[in-house]
């Protein structure tokens, strides 16, 4: 689907709303405040769709002061989150070219959001280590006070090593999976194939205490999947530092497109994907590639300011002006 109109008529907001509306979330914010129409108390989104041949409905209603509500099919959730465990969204914008030449914590965050929907029962791993680290590093700090002895580490020491051992195989585990498509799909963009290569070694308990004395200096924990990187390469070039902005585009692309495949293989249920802005950095022929590669089945909504950018007709064309959107 395309969605066309000229700048500042809302395609960006529409695309968020979508987002909103399916994930529970923003991809741009977490302060839902901004979501709300200026002036207005109240925003809302209401979805009809299918997962597969399966009725959805969908519905996200965000107050101010009052927080955010989500109902599924008609059943309020306990959190307007959990609606990502329900329908899997993939969104591009400009500002995802981060997850290539961003600091590593950007790359750790977007890997273990893919992690969650392509592991759903895994999906609360990394928050678990992140938290487990968070008590360490505050049994650190106690001890280096002198508020507590050093045994107090053992327990959450000993959490980091294990759980910290899980994440960073779970994490190898989905690069794995990524793998394939995503050298073929940057392939096909005519870069040299891609590859996703982890970054980080096992965490094991004795290392963790070899690094005791440095630790407690700090305060923090000098080791573990929390550190850990992840490599973009096309062929033997790192795109984190030698990618040309087109390059770590198209790379970032072909990654939300190979996790697509996986996810409909894996689950029967191709994702919905909310493409913003994509065609106007590409090139005649990679926007052909774009629309070849693009699943098949599944619903991708693509912005653009005008309807040549895309070289094929679109399924459907929505038209927005400020305010307003209709079926052209
Ligand atoms: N909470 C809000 N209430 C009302 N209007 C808002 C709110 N937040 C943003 N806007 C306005 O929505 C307008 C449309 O923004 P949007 O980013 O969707 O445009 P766009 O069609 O994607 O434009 P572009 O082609 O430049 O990307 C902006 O002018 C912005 O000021
Ligand atoms: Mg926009």
């Amino acid at each position: 689907m395309l969605v066309v109109g000229p700048n500042g008529a809302g395609k960006t907001n529409l695309l968020e709303s979508l987002h909103v509306g399916t994930q529970g979330f923003s991809p741009r914010t977490r302060n839902d405040v901004e979501l709300v129409r200026f002036g207005e108390a109240t925003g809302r989104v209401s979805l009809r769709g299918r997962r597969a041949e399966t009725p959805l409905e969908l519905d996200v209603t965000l107050e101010l002061g009052k927080g955010k509500r989500a109902k599924l099919n008609g059943g309020p959730l306990r959190a307007a989150e959990l609606l990502r465990a329900e329908v899997s969204t993939l969104v591009f914008t400009p500002d995802r070219l981060g997850i290539v030449k961003g600091a590593p914590a950007v790359r750790r965050a977007y890997f273990d959001r893919a992690l969650g929907r392509l592991f759903p029962a895994r999906a609360g791993l990394s928050a678990e280590y992140g938290a487990v680290v968070g008590q360490r590093n505050a049994a650190l700090r106690r001890v280096a006070n002198g508020l507590s002895t050093r045994d107090a580490l053992d327990p959450w020491t000993e959490q980091v090593a294990a759980l910290g051992t899980e994440l960073a195989a779970a994490r190898r585990h989905a690069l794995e999976l990524l793998t394939p498509a995503f050298a073929r799909l940057t392939g096909a963009f005519g870069l040299e194939a891609g590859r996703l290569a982890y970054e980080g070694g096992p965490v094991l308990r004795e290392q963790l205490d070899e690094r005791i004395a440095r630790d407690l200096e700090r305060g923090t924990t000098s080791l573990g999947p929390h550190l850990d990187d992840v490599a973009v390469l096309a062929g033997e070039r790192d795109l984190r530092t030698y990618g040309s902005q087109g390059e770590q585009r198209l790379a970032v692309l072909s990654l939300l497109l190979a996790e697509a495949e996986i996810l409909l293989e894996r689950s029967g249920v191709p994702p919905l994907l909310l493409l913003d802005d994509v065609l106007s950095e590409l090139d005649p022929e990679r926007r052909a590639t774009l629309a070849r590669v693009l699943p098949e089945g599944g619903q991708t909504l693509i912005t653009s300011t005008t309807v040549g950018a895309l070289p094929l007709a679109p399924d459907q064309l929505l038209e927005v002006a400020p305010g307003t959107v209709h079926a052209a």
